[in-house]
């Protein structure tokens, strides 16, 4: 009974809207693409060829661990439709807005993927990624002779304390750690001494510490959820309370948190510019055009203008993070929540009850076409 609706039944709305699609578990399972994710994304454009879209929408993730602009590549090739790097906003976007605070500073990144690169494209200048960070050691991680993965070819190293240049000055969980025995115990390495690691004790403050996300859990490819940073940041948060004896001091980004949804507001109004200024042209390459159009539009600075969009779906299948941050923020904010992730109940959440509750992505287009047909 689900209609495919043509492109004519969304343009013109009676109202600008937009859309803000949560990635993993509504779009994608790993790195494959749920149920018609990939048709429902389509149903956004008048003309997918030719990155012709007609409806504002954004992917807004807590997850990480590449640059926007190449998460938006491999979003391009996973779902089938021309992404912007402006159309992606990352768990770790809003680190940008610290990139002045910490510019020639030495910060510490973790978690998997290219996390160096990403806080180097957001301005950060001296930036060690904790897989390089730890060969600055000899012996900080006593397992590591046990590791299959980790080169064991390293001679004795000559260093053996760092210097007072080496100071890490911040710690960035980018995105999800990969080793985390070596990565906890680095941290609280890290974090008890000031940043200047192999004393015990330090009268040094605890250099800040920030999470790009705070998920418990999340829905991979496995059809049973997995930790997710939130975990990770639980773990680090009870060791550091045991041998430092007091608690950490950190702070945590992603959804459910307003400001990202203020940054994905910011995202869309630009978008939904984009369309206007090209009313009736087709775009001719989503990522060139975007790009040259949304300049102004830099990912994780918050600009707090009023937003012109009436309704904002969030379409998310977790109500701790994806529904709850709707909730939070309210109008524009409408939320939907979806039945191929963590959330597979057959009534709505009870703590966070989404606006909407339905079976998939490709239905949550549906509602949103008829609302707004
Ligand atoms: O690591 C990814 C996870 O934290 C959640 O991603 O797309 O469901 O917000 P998403
Ligand atoms: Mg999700």
């Amino acid at each position: 009974n689900v209609r495919l609706l043509t492109t004519k039944q969304f343009v013109p709305p009676r109202n600008p809207f937009g859309i803000a699609f949560d990635i993993d578990g509504v779009l994608l399972r790993g790195r494959e693409p749920i149920g018609r994710a990939p048709e429902s994304l389509a149903r956004l454009y008048k003309d997918v060829k030719n990155a012709e879209l007609q409806v504002p929408y954004i992917f807004l993730t807590n997850g990480g661990g590449m640059t926007e602009s190449a998460r938006a590549a491999e979003l391009t090739r996973l779902l089938g439709v021309p992404i912007a790097a402006q159309q992606v906003l990352l768990g770790h976007s809003p680190f940008m807005s610290l990139s002045h605070r910490f510019k020639s500073k030495r910060v510490l990144s973790v978690g998997k993927g290219a996390v160096d690169e990403v806080l180097a494209s957001y301005g950060f200048r001296k930036v060690v990624k904790i897989d390089e960070y730890v060969e600055e050691f000899d012996s900080i991680d006593p397992l590591e002779s046990y590791k299959p993965w980790v080169k064991q070819s390293k001679s004795s190293r000559d260093i053996l304390m760092p210097s007072s240049d080496q100071k890490i000055s911040a710690v960035f969980v980018c995105s999800d750690p990969v080793d985390w025995g070596r990565d906890l115990q680095v941290l609280c390495d890290v974090l008890r001494s000031g940043g200047l690691p192999g004393k015990a004790e330090s009268e040094s403050p605890q250099p800040p510490l920030f999470f790009a996300a705070d998920d418990l859990e999340y829905q991979a490819k496995f059809p049973v959820t997995r930790f997710g940073m939130g975990a990770f940041r639980l773990a680090l948060e009870t060791l550091y309370k045991e041998v430092v004896g007091h608690p950490l001091a950190y702070h945590s980004y992603g959804k459910p948190k307003a400001v990202v949804y203020k940054l994905a507001e910011n995202s869309l109004q630009h978008v939904a510019k984009l369309l206007n200024m090209k009313h009736g042209k087709p775009l001719t390459s989503s990522e060139k055009v975007l790009s040259s159009h949304l300049e102004s539009a830099t990912v994780g600075e918050v600009n707090e203008e009023h937003c012109a969009l009436k309704t904002i779906y969030m379409i998310g299948d977790n109500p701790e993070t994806d529904i709850a941050g709707a909730i939070g923020v309210g109008r524009p904010w409408f939320s939907i929540l979806v039945r191929t992730g963590c959330f597979r109940e057959p009534e709505n959440h009870p703590l966070y009850p989404a606006d909407k509750v339905v079976e998939d992505v490709y239905e949550a287009i549906d509602f949103i076409a008829q609302n707004e047909g």
